[in-house]
């Protein structure tokens, strides 16, 4: 009993050890993104100086985009602000940015925005990540699959929330992957393909938010995943 005991609270030792390793590891790396990242914003920046070329645009988009997520996860700077924003703005850069991701693998990306403000409380930049992995799961999962290769994000109203919903015609949820739902390191993507860290992080957002993200049983097969956030009070 005692030997079960000490083996269960080294295993427990080297786990913690091999965390603190990793977040060391992930906080240096972190780290030492930002020269590059800003050399290349500088160079864009460069490149286009009158701002005219909307390809740089969209870039120095990109580019902010991973600048807030560096910073945030490695504790860099001042903590993005929580603020009141349209939801539609975040979701709709969102599939503005992986348009040419699904216009290269041949896949339909349709959005249906809610037709107008869709007020919540939070971080624009969340809202942002958030829309980011869930269509990037879509395109993967159409991307596996036989059938026509479509994703539909959509936005709307239901009740006091606000809800974003994407949808795709890929093969569907595995049956793992839905008993371990919210838990981190859970892929059926190979090597170099999926860290399995894109819903842990969605989900903890969402919460984070006081929200909620599911799996609903699409009606048409494939995957449906909604999310739905309070909408703000009107003051
Ligand atoms: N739209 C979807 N259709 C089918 N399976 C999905 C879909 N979205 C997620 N999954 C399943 O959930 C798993 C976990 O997704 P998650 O986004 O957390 O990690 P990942 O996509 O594998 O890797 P990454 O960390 O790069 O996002 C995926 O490997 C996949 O099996
Ligand atoms: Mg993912």
């Amino acid at each position: 009993m005692k030997d079960a005991l000490s083996q269960e609270e080294a295993a427990m030792l080297e786990e913690t050890a091999r965390l603190a390793e990793l977040g060391l590891l992930t906080a240096s790396l972190l780290h030492e993104l930002r020269q590059p990242l800003f050399a290349v914003k500088a160079l864009a920046q460069l490149l286009d100086r009158d701002g005219q070329d909307p390809r740089t645009a969209m870039m120095l988009e990109h580019l902010s985009h991973i600048e807030d997520l560096v910073s945030q996860y490695g504790g860099f700077g001042r903590p993005v602000a929580e603020a009141c924003f349209d939801l539609n703005a975040p979701v709709g850069e969102a599939a503005t940015m992986m348009l040419h991701r699904a216009e290269l693998m041949g896949a339909e990306l349709k959005s249906d925005l809610f037709d107008g403000e869709l007020r919540v409380n939070g971080r624009s930049s969340a809202a942002l990540q958030v829309a980011v992995n869930l269509i990037q799961n879509a395109l993967d999962a159409v991307e596996e699959g036989d059938a026509g290769r479509i994703v539909r994000v959509r936005t709307s109203v239901l009740g006091q929330s606000a809800v974003v919903e994407v949808s795709d015609s890929g093969p569907g949820l595995a049956v793992e992957v839905r008993q371990r739902l919210g838990q981190p390191f859970v892929t059926t993507k190979p090597p170099g393909r999926g860290t399995g860290l894109g819903l842990y992080i969605a989900q903890k957002l969402v919460r984070e938010h006081g929200g909620e993200l599911t799996f609903p049983t699409p009606l048409d097969g494939g995957t449906l995943v909604r999310v739905c956030l309070p909408l703000a009070l009107a003051s």
